[in-house]
């Protein structure tokens, strides 16, 4: 079957280019701006091992999962689930999981493209020298000035999404392979700078202590729920992302390998930027759980007292714009794949359509910090609902349904032969844990929000 032909959108052109693609799209604001900030509002330890849990026991069987169909569908995830249905004589519907990934990625990429605007609005600030000798009150008021603005906010995310959609029209290795090479190691060294600052700043033991010292008092049904959601967010779960990169891979990898490095470098930047954060929050008498705007409260104060924060600052925020960058060119590769399979448009129009569609839903997002803030759903702006509605809800039934195709529809002897490990036994326990473990923790998840058992409630 599919196996042996390649996409026609391209191929990755190593394995290590594959791993830099699919590193880009896991390490993003979910790493930096995302965890962080959950972390505080769920009350830190108890929340940080749920979340590695999901990561290890759902998180990376479903990353092989995903990275195996795409390989053997090899087109957007809407037509590999076609095809691996027809393969293996499942039902028709299966097809529609592939649309709830599109339509995840889209409404994700909306609000995404807005907080990755803000941080290119503070490459200019640090650009300016804005940061340098501000008290943290003056910090806080620099980010709620830029809350309260739709227009610079508008600016920002129109420049976002226009950069987004001019790495994906340009393909897989023209665009994409291209943009990740230099960004990860950059990043990183970065991040292991903030964190020797943060041991300067006398509360670095409490930071740590804060992240890795669980207090399961703290934890509710719902930081459950939002703990395995942002695993799945931030492995880039669930939607096709990974599938459709899966897709570009060529035959003779190993899928399995390549997951647990993925997952265990995307991990261990989450880890890092908590680390650097959380001590300039308690060292400044900060709120931990103040929401979305904590690093934009908190990292500027570093940059604004240590020496060569300056230059340091812009480089910061330049990274994490490029890592967000790498981010959404992957939640919207599965919608443009799509398009140009089924409309038999170039790239480059899908690229177009598509982004003004997005960068459209995310003037909700614009404006649920201004002029929508009283606009609530169920208690929630905008903003929030699209994030709960996504990350809590889509992607873990998106995962859920993932992990039962591939471990229930799809013939053992198919899987087997794609994922290629070389040993019976790894096999038996990968596909357990698709058939049965992340499947039942997903719904128990589910049922638990609900009030169904009462754990953590
Ligand atoms: N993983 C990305 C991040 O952590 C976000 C993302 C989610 C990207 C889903 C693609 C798909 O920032």
């Amino acid at each position: 079957m599919a196996d042996t032909n390649q996409s026609i959108h391209g191929e990755w052109s190593s394995r290590f280019a594959f791993i830099l693609a699919a590193t880009g799209s896991a390490v993003g604001l979910g790493n930096i701006w995302k965890f962080p900030y959950i972390t505080g509002e769920n009350g830190g330890g108890a929340f940080v091992i749920v979340y590695l849990i999901c990561v290890a026991a759902i998180g990376i069987p479903i990353m092989i999962a995903e990275t195996m169909m795409g390989r053997r569908g090899r087109q957007s995830p809407i037509n590999t689930l076609k095809s691996l249905t027809e393969e293996a004589g499942g039902h028709t519907h299966w097809h529609y999981l592939g649309w709830l990934g599109v339509i995840a990625g889209f409404l994700i990429l909306s609000y995404y493209s807005v907080i990755a605007g803000w941080s290119m609005a503070y490459v200019i600030k640090a650009f300016t020298g804005s940061f340098s000798g501000e008290s943290a009150t003056q910090i806080s008021s620099m980010f709620s000035d830029l809350q309260a603005s739709p227009l610079q906010q508008t600016f920002w995310h129109t420049i976002f999404m226009v950069a987004t959609m001019a790495v994906v029209a340009r393909g897989v290795k023209g665009g994409l392979e291209k943009a990740v090479r230099f960004l990860m190691p950059g990043l990183f060294i970065l991040l292991m700078l903030l964190v020797a600052y943060a041991m300067t700043t006398g509360a670095y033991l409490q930071g740590l202590e804060f992240l890795f010292k669980p207090d399961f008092s703290e934890l509710t049904a719902a930081s459950v729920l939002t703990a395995m959601g942002h695993a799945f967010f931030t492995l880039s779960l669930g939607m096709g992302a990974i599938m459709v990169y899966g897709s570009y891979l060529p035959k003779n990898i190993s899928i399995a390998k390549t997951a647990i490095m993925i997952a265990g470098a995307d991990t261990l930047v989450a880890l890092l930027a908590g680390i650097a954060i959380f001590p300039i929050v308690f060292s400044n008498g900060l709120e931990a759980g103040s929401g979305p705007g904590l690093i934009f409260e908190t990292l500027p104060i570093a940059f604004g007292s240590m020496t060569g924060g300056g230059l340091f600052g812009i480089l910061f925020f330049v990274l994490l714009v490029f890592a967000a960058l790498s981010s959404a060119i992957s939640l919207i590769e599965p919608a443009v794949a799509w398009c140009v399979e089924h409309y038999e448009v170039e790239r480059k129009q899908a690229c177009i359509g598509m982004g003004f569609v997005t960068w459209l839903l995310g003037m909700g997002t614009v404006f649920s910090f201004n002029e929508w803030s009283d606009v609530t759903i169920f208690g929630a702006n905008f903003f929030e609902a699209l994030d709960y509605l996504t990350a809590n809800l889509m992607l873990p039934l998106g995962g859920l349904f993932i992990a039962l195709f591939a471990g229930r529809i799809m013939l053992a002897k198919d899987s087997k032969d794609e994922l290629d490990l070389g040993n019976d036994t790894l096999f038996d326990v990968w596909r357990f844990l698709v058939s049965y473990v992340a499947p039942a923790a997903v719904f128990i998840v589910f049922l638990n929000v609900l009030g169904v058992f009462g754990i953590f409630s």
